[in-house]
């Protein structure tokens, strides 16, 4: 009958334990290919180094600017940090949107956008003139040989905008700033945004080494030891590595757990091929992988009459915010038919059922990859430091994890169960990541001056 056709078609995207133990096991072998010189080439998973060697200390201090680019939203900040006595951290932020057209717009109107955000920014507080050290989180891949120097690998998530890859973000950033004429700035750090919260939270609570973003996109950090980052000279410390877990299965790793509504979402978006993993876990994809799921229940006269609407056509009608409504536990089913009818669709009682029931497999899929990927992570960490058990803090951004109202628990408890020896705390980011970019600038400019 048609519920039994409905379960036999989300049977593949139900993950078993042994699924899962099988996904951490298949990224930690990922995970080596990226740091490893003679591999890290064709390694999907790229294991960047990003030149951060410590969590902060508390000695931090002074003004800074920061940028936080490539999440839902674009910001400018003003961060005041004080050390002493008086530690803590003050923070001024606007929001700017970027439009449609910037983001898929050449790199001159890109950076363009920014600076004039920034003009703004400054004029806003007061401060036209004035000239601080900056922190950009620039939340894409990036290969690094400085913390002052970022060139852009390729695109993910929403952007594409055309002679960046390739580029150093910070020159373009110059570029653009030398080409208004109106203020100069000195760019310190370009951080990913992984790693921008790992040290936001890390502020406070000493154990925070490792990072997680489940927002648009999805993607940790976590501290290596230097011996092991084998792209980078030197055997002694850590250094935080910026995995780009996204990337995870672009070479074919993980084909035996997508299904054909992961293969339609890829082929569909603006990078087919790329970001598999990100692509079964975030914001920005999971809404696509729960059309796609219900066009075909629609085309099989499973949900919906049978009748496919030309809002149901259409790309990108379910945002991240409508998996969490959907699922929240305290709305009625007619609520969920509210919501359904302002996406346009027309829903019987039982289809807002089947609707909400698409929903949580999706989500929950999610959560448990992104589980079985961190459960690798801090295993990982563990093994490199020789020990039976490790405690250890994740700092967790992003609106899925942070809206969503059982993404969280789902993956907390997949971490436990397939990392048992781990003890791992997550640590929600109340700041976002500006206010770690701004700690970065900070560490920076104080070796900077202590060299001079
Ligand atoms: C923000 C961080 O809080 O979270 C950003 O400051 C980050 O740097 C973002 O990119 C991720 O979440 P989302 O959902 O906005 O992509
Ligand atoms: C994408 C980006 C990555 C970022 C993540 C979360 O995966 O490539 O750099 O950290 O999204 O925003």
């Amino acid at each position: 009958d048609q519920h039994r056709a409905r379960q036999k078609t989300l049977e593949p995207l139900m993950l078993s334990r042994e699924q899962l133990l099988e996904v951490k096991r298949r990224m930690k072998v990922e995970m080596e290919q990226g740091l490893r010189k003679e591999t890290h080439a064709n390694a999907p998973v790229k294991m960047l180094p990003t030149y951060v060697c410590a969590t902060p200390d508390g000695t931090e201090k002074g003004d800074f600017l920061a940028l936080d680019l490539g999440g839902t939203n674009f910001r400018v900040l003003l961060v005041r940090v004080r050390n002493g006595k008086r530690r803590g951290v003050e923070m001024h932020n606007k929001i700017y949107p970027i439009p449609q057209d910037v983001m898929h717009g050449t790199g001159d109107e890109l950076f363009d956008h920014i600076v004039q955000c920034i003009a703004d920014f400054l004029e806003y507080m007061g401060m036209k003139g004035v000239s601080l050290p900056l922190g950009f989180t620039f939340s894409f891949p990036c290969h690094q040989n400085r913390l002052d120097e970022s060139i852009l690998l390729q695109w993910t998530k929403g952007f594409k905008v055309s002679g960046c890859e390739g580029e150093d973000v910070v020159t373009l950033l110059k570029e653009a700033i030398h080409r208004r004429e109106e203020f100069d700035l000195d760019v310190v750090a370009v951080v990913n945004d992984t790693v921008g919260t790992m040290m936001t939270c890390g502020y406070e609570d000493p154990h925070c080494e490792v990072g997680l973003i489940v927002g648009t996109g999805s993607n940790a950090c976590y501290m290596e030891e230097m011996r092991n980052v084998e792209l980078v000279e030197g055997e002694e410390g850590r250094m935080c590595v910026n995995m780009e877990w996204g990337a995870f299965g672009d070479n074919g790793c993980l084909d035996d757990f997508c299904t054909e509504f992961d293969v339609a979402v890829d082929e569909l978006s603006l990078n087919p091929g790329k970001q598999r993993f990100e692509k079964m876990i975030s914001g920005m994809y999971l809404g696509e992988i729960v059309r796609n799921i219900l066009i075909d229940f629609t085309k099989r006269g499973l949900l919906f009459r049978g009748r496919i609407s030309e809002r149901l056509k259409t790309r990108g009608i379910f945002e991240t915010k409508f998996l969490s409504q959907i699922e929240s536990d305290c709305l009625a089913l007619l609520q969920v038919r509210a919501i359904l009818q302002h996406l346009g669709l027309e829903s019987t009682c039982d289809d807002s059922i089947i609707v909400k029931e698409v929903c949580a497999v999706v989500a929950r899929r999610a959560a448990q990859l992104c589980g079985a990927g961190m459960a690798a992570v801090v295993d990982k960490i563990r093994e490199n430091r020789g020990l039976d058990t490790l405690k250890v803090t994740v700092g967790v951004d992003g609106t899925l994890y942070k809206l969503h109202p059982h993404f969280a628990k789902i993956m907390h408890e997949t971490v436990k169960d397939l990392a048992p020896r781990c003890d791992v705390s997550f640590l929600e980011s109340e700041d976002g990541s500006g206010k770690g970019a701004a700690l970065i600038t900070a560490v920076a400019c104080r070796i900077r001056e202590a060299g001079q």
